[in-house]
């Protein structure tokens, strides 16, 4: 069983701190946090050699090994600050990458789940939470969760009791 957990903040901040929480509570398995941000990640060209032509992507970068670990992992957790109701720059670069690995659906029926936080009101906060729904739909993975917060400055979430709750109730849930 092996859990990832994939960070979309460029900052060490509330999305890291969230992520982290849910892989403590998931308990002694096989676990790795991906810093979007420590790695080289280029823009989609739109070619589309992945996707009409069944092709992997021909694009050399910190992908390759990140398609590896992706198609290896058996729980995905996905974390993302909220950016103008959308997620992260490096968050929707990340998506757009795996396209390459959508057609046929690669991460078919793995487990998913989300976390979102962002400094305004929650419902702001839930196109953000939204986006990255729609992402797990279209790679048909099964969202088993997802805790969206508010907070604004990097060491902010770490005061939420509540918070807190909820992420360790997602890490447990996801190993049931
Ligand atoms: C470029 C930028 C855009 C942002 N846009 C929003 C927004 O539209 N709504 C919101 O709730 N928070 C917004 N925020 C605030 C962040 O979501 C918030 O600070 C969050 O805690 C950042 O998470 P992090 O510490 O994991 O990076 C924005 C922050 C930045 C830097």
């Amino acid at each position: 069983m092996k859990i990832l957990a994939i960070c979309g903040s460029p900052r060490k901040g509330n999305t890291e701190f969230m992520l982290n929480k849910v892989l403590e509570s998931a308990g002694d398995v096989e676990k790795e946090l991906i810093l979007l941000r420590n790695l080289n990640i280029k823009p989609c060209t739109g070619c589309d050699i992945c996707y009409n032509e069944g092709k992997p992507c021909p694009i050399e970068d910190d992908m390759e090994q990140l398609y590896e670990k992706l198609l290896k992992a058996d729980i995905i957790v996905f974390g993302s600050p909220n950016y103008f109701k959308n997620v992260s720059g490096l968050m929707k670069n990340f998506i757009d990458r795996t396209n390459a690995i959508v057609e046929p659906p690669r991460l078919k029926d793995k487990k998913a789940a989300i976390v979102c936080v962002g400094g305004q009101d929650l419902g702001n906060i839930k196109f953000c939470e939204n986006v990255l729904k729609e992402f797990i739909d279209d790679h048909q993975m099964i969202l088993v969760g997802s805790v969206i917060a508010k907070a604004e400055s990097p060491e902010e979430i770490k005061k939420s009791t509540a918070i807190i709750d909820e992420l360790e109730k997602l890490g447990k849930k996801l190993m049931k």
